[in-house]
């Protein structure tokens, strides 16, 4: 009998961008393999649930992405190669910085006719310009790879796709696993096609468990590569045991947790060995820090521990 995990895949169509982000990941990946480097794979932000196949409706996530876009920043300053897998519209590593009308207003704008000019503020140049070199050094030198989902089945897609093609990098593969996806959905055989009406009886939607990936991943997309799994929580009491199960079951190398209030400054590390904390000092907090500058450096660190006792 075909697992949970096969059945959605044997169910729901890959979606219309697939064949093209397959390549694009192929591409990235035979190229940096070739030159022997590590590799991260970063999802980010959430994924959604239609509820209709001409999807008006659908059910979303709360993440900003935040997490996600701010690690790659730091797992490119530590020189991994880096797939950014992310929510569409959802913050991207560098462009993150200027949400809003930040960017606008960090601009001054010369009208003179056909020779108009835009120049950045000399007090924004400082900000703007570290951001833009690393943002450049990524870019021009083929460090970094975008490709975007919306729903949890263009997710699943992708993170198979992506699986295929990280393997090569055996346990120089990092997959940092960072996305929140959707735990409940309807399936595709189970949706209306058109917009549900609103007329008459309020509709009874039913909605079923989407299948664990970590699953199959650990055990056969990836079985070299170091996988960290993040865990969310609103119950303090719940973080550790939730992140040990976890790595009990599908066993992987670190369950990340944290919980949503305090998620900016504080986080769980859960190992097959113990489990300590990251807590961001006031002073961090005051000076502008990130926690995912602290939480990329020791996951950084595990990793590399990892990559010295593999034979591959
Ligand atoms: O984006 P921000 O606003 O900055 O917020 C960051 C975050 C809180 C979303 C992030 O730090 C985080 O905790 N992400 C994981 C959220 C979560 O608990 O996801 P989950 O319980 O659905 O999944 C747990 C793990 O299993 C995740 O690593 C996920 O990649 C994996 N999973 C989930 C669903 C699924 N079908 N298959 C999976 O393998």
């Amino acid at each position: 009998m075909a697992s949970h995990w096969e059945s959605f895949y044997s169910t729901h169509l890959p979606p219309t961008d697939f064949e093209d982000n397959r390549k694009l990941l192929q591409e990235f990946c035979e190229r940096h393999n070739r030159n022997n480097e590590r590799i991260v794979l970063v999802t980010s932000g959430g994924t959604t649930v239609p509820l209709e196949h001409n999807t008006v409706r659908f059910v979303d996530n709360f993440s900003a992405g935040t997490r996600g876009a701010a690690s790659a920043e730091y797992f490119l300053e530590h020189g991994y190669v880096t797939i950014f897998m992310h929510r569409l519209k959802s913050l991207e590593p560098f462009t993150r910085h200027f949400n809003g009308q930040k960017f606008m207003d960090m601009l001054d704008l010369h009208e003179r006719g056909p020779n108009t000019s835009i120049t950045v503020k000399p007090d924004s140049v400082d900000v703007l310009a570290p951001i833009l070199a690393s943002y450049k050094a990524a870019q021009d030198n083929g460090k970094i790879l975008y490709v975007s989902f919306t729903t949890v089945s263009d997710y699943f897609w992708l993170l198979r796709a992506a699986c295929e093609c990280l393997a090569q990098f055996g346990p120089k593969a990092l997959l940092y696993l960072a996305a929140a996806v959707s735990d409940f959905y309807v399936p595709a055989n189970q949706m209306p096609m058109h917009k549900i009406q609103s007329g008459g009886a309020a509709p009874n939607i039913q909605l079923q468990l989407v299948p664990k990936l970590l699953a199959p991943l650990v055990s056969l997309w990836v079985p070299h590569a170091f996988v960290v799994s993040f865990k969310l929580e609103t119950d303090e009491n719940l973080l550790i045991t939730k992140g040990r199960d976890a790595l009990n079951k599908y066993k992987h190398k670190l369950v990340i947790g944290n919980i949503l209030q305090t998620r900016r400054t504080r986080v769980v590390f859960v190992t097959p060995d113990n489990n300590y904390e990251l807590v961001m000092g006031r002073e961090q907090v005051l000076s502008g820090m990130e926690i995912e500058e602290i939480i990329v450096s020791n996951v950084v660190a595990n990793h590399l521990d990892y990559i010295k006792i593999q034979k591959f």
